[in-house]
């Protein structure tokens, strides 16, 4: 069991991953830049997973109290909401789930990141973390449908082989979750982009697809 903060954790994507989490017996905290919103997505969350703890607060007591932080804020949040919670998140596993995304003229596409990607950005804002994209490609409202193997890949990547293997890991804690390793953190941009090709897809044959890697043993 391990203790998982959620840092804009009342989204669909944070809630939905929390609840997959709370099913695989982990504890949760979901995060809030309010702690009533926090509280409230936690008895969401805790009402589908009966067993399970689940607490709700502000983004920093999440982040404090985690063993492992997952950021699940849309990407153009990241910049003001990670810098408050560095010291939170020093030495600490942190998942970068966020896909820098904008709609133009009813077309998903990526904005230029910087660092490179949503994740990179996050490792530069957190500088003592270890930061690994994952869990990109998995949509929101497949976790919350309830609890049936999702029959998905989670595709993991990092500098930092440790911090891989543990949230490999935690991928595989969902049911019908593989785990593959994607490079390092370099990668994740490719990762992030592959959902925003499924955005497009899942709207064509009106859908919820996901990703799996042929080839691999
Ligand atoms: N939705 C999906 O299917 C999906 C799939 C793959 C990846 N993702 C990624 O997962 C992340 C969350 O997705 P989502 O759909 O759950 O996002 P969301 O609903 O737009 O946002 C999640 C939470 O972030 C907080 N937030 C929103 N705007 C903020 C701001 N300007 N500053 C600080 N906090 C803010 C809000 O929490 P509070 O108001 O409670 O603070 C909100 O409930 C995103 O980065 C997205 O790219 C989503």
């Amino acid at each position: 069991m391990t203790r998982i903060g959620f840092i804009g954790g009342t989204g669909p994507e944070g809630k939905g991953l929390a609840y997959r989490f709370a099913l695989a017996g982990h504890e949760v905290i979901i995060g809030s830049r309010t702690e009533e919103r926090g509280v409230e997505a936690a008895a969401e969350v805790a009402d589908r997973a009966a067993s399970a703890t689940v607490t709700g607060g502000e983004n920093a007591h999440a982040a404090s109290e985690a063993e492992i932080v997952v950021l699940t804020v849309p990407y153009a949040a990241q910049a003001d909401t990670l810098p408050p919670l560095r010291e939170a998140c020093d030495g600490k596993l942190v998942i970068s789930t966020a896909v820098p995304m904008t709609f133009e003229g009813g077309k998903p596409s990526m904005p230029a990141v910087e660092e490179g990607s949503a994740a990179e950005q996050a490792q530069a804002l957190l500088p003592g973390a270890n930061v690994v994209g994952a869990f990109q490609n998995l949509g929101a409202a497949k976790l919350w449908k309830g609890d049936e193997p999702l029959d998905q890949d989670v595709i993991v990547c990092g500098d930092d082989d440790a911090a891989k293997q543990r949230a490999s890991a935690l991928a595989k804690d969902i049911r019908g979750v593989r785990a593959v390793d994607g490079g390092p953190l370099y990668s994740a941009k490719f990762v992030e982009g592959i959902t925003v090709m499924l955005v497009g897809i899942n709207k064509r044959y009106k859908t919820l697809a996901g990703v799996r890697i042929a080839g691999l043993e």
